[in-house]
């Protein structure tokens, strides 16, 4: 079974937690393959909040309506991907861009339903370049920052957020305190977001495998 297989296998098991009204959506190819499910279901859903514009186009081109977090209120389900998850469910995220929507629908939902495939799942997180997104003019600032807290910060040359700012992707951190690091950083000024999602973790982790997928709570 390939990677891709993997995501889609999770992505499809994601669907049993749809449960009608707005749905939080996240961003990447395992969220695209949730998408192209969801699609399949879209008369069962009022339609969706999105955390990228990526994912708004792939939406509205499946005909599922997209609404603006500000006029939803709180959204019931959440289902997003992620570049890795510990046993606790937290999580690297923003190897696509797009963490701070992401962490923001996270945080206005009541359930956050992660898919991924096996591979994400690893004991510390930190081998996956840890993203950051910066105000363009903090970013060599904040990148002295990052060095002091003993990561080695590399700008993501030609990539522009949709909010307009950069991303830092932190190599060689060993997160062994992922909520502490996730203040730690989150209070360095010019830091829009960081990739750590521990403060609000996921609630469910659906792991695509060879086997099947795989479901863990924390
Ligand atoms: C985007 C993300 C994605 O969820 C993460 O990068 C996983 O992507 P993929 O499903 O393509 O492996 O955080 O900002």
């Amino acid at each position: 079974m390939t990677q891709d297989e993997m995501k889609r296998a999770a992505a499809e098991a994601a669907i049993e937690y749809v449960d009608g009204g707005i749905i939080g959506v996240g961003t990447g190819s395992t969220v695209n393959h949730f998408i192209d499910a969801l699609a399949r279901i879209k008369g069962r859903i009022e339609g969706a909040v999105s955390s990228s514009e990526a994912s708004t186009e792939r939406m509205k081109a499946h005909g599922i309506p997209v609404y603006d977090l500000n006029s939803t209120g709180g959204l019931a389900l959440y289902v997003d991907g992620a570049d890795e998850s510990n046993k606790y469910l937290q999580l690297i995220k923003g190897g696509g861009g797009a963490l701070t929507r992401e962490k923001i629908v996270a945080g206005a939902s009541e359930r956050f339903v992660c898919i991924a495939d096996e591979s994400k799942l690893v004991d510390v997180l930190g081998e996956f370049p840890l993203p950051v997104e910066v105000i363009p003019m903090a970013r060599s600032y904040v990148a002295r920052e990052l060095v002091k807290l003993g990561g080695t910060p590399v700008w993501r040359e030609d990539f522009v957020t949709d909010n307009g700012n950069l991303i830092l992707d932190v190599q060689g951190l060993r997160i062994m305190e992922p909520a502490k690091l996730e203040q730690r950083i989150n209070a360095i000024p010019g830091v829009v977001t960081v990739g750590i999602f521990a403060l609000r973790p996921a609630d469910l982790l659906i792991l695509g495998t060879p086997n099947g997928p795989r479901t863990i709570e924390p």
